[in-house]
């Protein structure tokens, strides 16, 4: 049984004449992982802003299935529907320790508020849990800005994870974005970003990835979406996405 989790219908957004998401309509499954694939400047990344709210749309619908409520997102809104990203250009609080960038998701309160307290064992406990499964707590102490390229991307899953296991908006995350997470990774990296996917993926969790690595798209996608210059191109199960010669071209003719 498949259910549609999220949707969009004719969403259109464009920048000084770049129809960078062009009348797309798309819809997403509860609890497997799509990815979204396309040539450079296809719009990936533009469709997740505009999903979760990041970005203002132009036209069109964002259509979010909570409970047997729908309703448009609203940038406001996004937390309390219970969805989650990464960024495709690493965003977390710099002069923060890795630990404090966990904590802060864990906390009920804002960012400020829970830098003054003391937090509970069980907080701490499941900061160690999400450090520890992405090889960071050793580095707990260490401030994000001098984290390398790789253990910064690490570190915005940690944060992803903790969303995952919070209760600060009330609802945790179950629907998450991620926007190349793969990019700049070690291959040993990689697979712990791999499992842990895979992990999400068994608690039922909706996953969205933008990625170009092939392998890594066949290994981790129940669905592919294929965007061109902003129009969607081509959806299903990737064997057959990625055997379309429409699909092909528009790779080959980047
Ligand atoms: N904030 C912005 N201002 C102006 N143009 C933008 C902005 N964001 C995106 N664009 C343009 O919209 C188009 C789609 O960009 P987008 O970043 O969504 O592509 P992408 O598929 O994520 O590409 P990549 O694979 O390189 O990450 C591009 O032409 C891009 O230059
Ligand atoms: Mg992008």
């Amino acid at each position: 049984m498949t259910s549609t989790i999220l949707q969009t219908k004719h969403l259109f957004k464009h920048f000084d004449g770049v129809k960078a998401v062009d009348h797309l309509s798309v819809s997403f499954e509860k609890g497997k992982i799509t990815s979204i694939i396309g040539p450079n400047g296809s719009g990936k990344s533009t469709l997740i802003n505009l999903l979760t709210g990041l970005v203002p749309l132009d036209a069109g619908e964002v259509i979010i299935a909570h409970s047997l409520h729908f309703t448009r997102v609203k940038s406001h809104e996004v937390a309390g529907f219970g969805l989650t990203r990464t960024f495709q250009d690493v965003r977390l609080f710099e002069q923060l320790s890795v630990l404090d960038n966990i904590l802060v998701v864990l906390t009920e309160r804002g960012v400020f508020a829970s830098l003054f307290e003391t937090h509970g064992t069980l907080h701490l406990a499941q900061a160690e849990e999400v450090l520890k499964k992405m090889g960071l707590w050793e580095k707990r102490h260490s401030l994000a800005i001098n984290l390398s390229y790789g253990q910064r991307k690490l570190l915005e899953i940690a944060r992803v994870l903790a969303m995952t296991r919070s209760a600060r908006t009330g609802r945790a995350a179950d629907i998450i974005f991620f926007d190349e997470p793969f990019a700049g990774l070690f291959p040993e990296m990689r697979k712990v970003v791999v499992s842990v996917m895979k992990e999400l993926r068994a608690e039922g969790r909706t996953q969205i990835l933008v990625e170009h690595n092939m392998e890594l798209i066949r290994e981790l996608s129940d669905e592919v979406v294929v965007l061109d210059a902003g129009e969607l191109l081509a959806q299903g199960v990737p064997n057959e996405v990625l055997a379309k010669r429409e699909v092909i071209e528009a790779y080959l003719g980047e």
